[in-house]
């Protein structure tokens, strides 16, 4: 076992965590809405007006914030009045990005706010720029946020909503360098101003979400901050996946990797902190005050489909090294949280690096739900200064050891740290500035690289009760490999 020493100034106060970084993205995917958070309410799977129990349940417990729909490419492709009014009548479409399969439109804007009126989170929906038109983004704005009397108001009644809904966060467009629509910047950037201007604030102030860079596109971020300015922008959105092969054709599979692909995967995932420093640092020539965010609204890893699966539903295993991505990446949320103000890890149910995997009745919670849950009492703290000694992994430069380090509104400390080492261990003597501890307590995640949670065996990768030693203000961790720590101390 190696030992590591941690510095924690709780005196250092950083920036604001958003809650909104713990976020989720659910897309009208392969079986994300359809076959997995939505039934339709005549199935025999316990749910709430069509919505699985059991997932409503999960999201509570990891404190949702914030669910992104109706995509991704499916966004801006997606026409929302087809999913309004009696479920009998609405128009059958083809989902021609995902599996060309055809959608009832059976769960559309009033089955979305209900999910997120019972899981209790902030929705935030991606409008469509691609293939839409000014008017029918507007009009739904309308429709959503409007109280007063106007068409889309009085159809909303009509369909059984006498209320507005709150609604805050808007994306304007999903990916319009690729599918949607294949533009350049400064196109998009007009683009953008146009469906902006038309986007009201009926009820109280619409945060819009333009679409940002794919990756390491850094010119795109220039052209957008310079072409759109923050007067008609609260954020820019980010994406970037973790291909463990770097290969598109052949991304690599969820449950079969090496060792030395399991390291690939962590260097390519850490590189997110370069992206969202560097995108920063080129929001910041035009926004010295940080007025626009960075929400990284698409992240997680991307393999190959399971086989026997369809390509086209992005179903994807999750294993323990899924999880030390998911640790890696919050901590660098955290760390940026001065910039990085949401974050969507792609994606909530059934496809991509989800949360939540679904099969027929049976749910099971991945270990990525579970970093998920690790990380939830970081939500709406103060980051403050941490410092851990770097150690490396044997012939690579990369980080063993991952943390950041929180202040909660009662004075309490939480730190999460992950060791991406699969062969050794770290003490880790962690010593606190300026605090009286009263106690500490800890929950831990391990386990083999490989291992999994399945339909068969839904509790092979869970959270477990953690001992952690205290001597005066130092607190003693051990990072077993592959592992993730959540400590909370209290003060005095
Ligand atoms: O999350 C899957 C897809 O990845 C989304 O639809 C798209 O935005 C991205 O390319």
């Amino acid at each position: 076992m190696k030992n590591l020493r941690m510095i924690i100034n709780p005196l250092d106060k950083k920036s604001h965590i958003n809650k909104e970084i713990y976020g989720n993205f659910s897309e009208h995917l392969g079986r994300c809405i359809y076959n997995g958070i939505y039934v339709g309410e005549n199935s025999s799977i316990p749910n709430t007006d069509g919505i699985r129990n059991d997932i409503i349940e999960a999201f509570k417990n990891i404190k949702l914030p914030v669910l992104r729909w109706p995509g991704g490419c499916f966004a801006d492709e997606y026409h929302w009045k087809d999913g309004i009014g009696d479920k009998a009548t609405r128009k059958k479409m083809v989902n021609t990005h995902w599996g060309g399969v055809t959608e009832d439109n059976s769960f559309g804007t009033h089955e979305f706010f209900r999910l997120c009126e019972l899981v209790g989170c902030e929705p935030y929906i991606a409008g469509n720029l691609g293939s839409g038109t000014v008017q029918e983004l507007s009009e739904w704005v309308e429709y959503m946020t409007f109280d007063g009397v106007s068409p889309m108001a009085e159809l909303r009644r009509k369909n059984g909503q006498e209320k507005a809904w709150k609604l805050k966060y808007l994306g304007i467009g999903n990916e319009n360098w690729g599918c949607g629509g294949n533009m350049n910047a400064e196109y998009y950037s007009n683009e953008y101003r146009r469906y902006a201007t038309y986007c009201r604030n009926f009820g109280g102030e619409l945060f819009k979400v333009a679409c940002g860079p794919n990756s390491d596109d850094y010119d795109w971020t220039e052209s957008i901050m310079k072409n759109i300015g923050s007067n008609l922008m609260n954020a820019i959105s980010l994406h970037y996946y973790t291909v463990p092969t770097g290969n598109w054709n052949s991304k690599g599979k969820a449950l079969t990797f090496s060792d030395d692909e399991y390291y690939d995967t962590i260097e390519k995932t850490r590189f997110m902190e370069e992206l969202v420093t560097r995108h920063s640092e080129i929001m910041s020539r035009y926004d010295k005050e940080h007025k626009v965010g960075l929400i990284v609204d698409e992240w997680g890893c991307w393999y190959d489909v399971e086989d026997g699966t369809n390509p086209g539903f992005l179903f994807q295993q999750n294993t323990m090294r899924d999880a030390i991505v998911a640790a890696v990446n919050l901590d660098i949320f955290n760390r940026h949280s001065d910039r990085v103000i949401m974050a969507n890890i792609a994606q909530a149910v059934n496809v991509l690096q989800a949360v939540i995997l679904t099969e027929g009745e049976k749910l099971v919670l991945t270990p990525t739900y579970h970093v998920f849950d690790l990380y939830k009492e970081h939500q709406d703290n103060t980051l403050v200064y941490s410092y851990c000694t770097e150690e490396k992994i044997d012939g690579r430069s990369l980080p063993a050891v991952s943390q950041s380090v929180s202040i909660d509104e009662n004075g309490n400390l939480h730190i999460t740290l992950s060791n991406c080492s699969l062969s050794e261990s770290y003490e880790i003597r962690c010593s606190i500035n300026d605090f009286e501890m009263l106690s500490a307590s800890a929950r831990i995640l391990s386990g083999a690289p490989h291992d999994h949670n399945n339909f068969d065996n839904s509790d092979n990768v869970t959270i477990k009760p953690y001992s952690v030693k205290t001597e005066k203000d130092n607190i003693i961790i051990e990072l077993p490999p592959c592992s993730v720590v959540a400590v909370s101390v209290t003060s005095k």
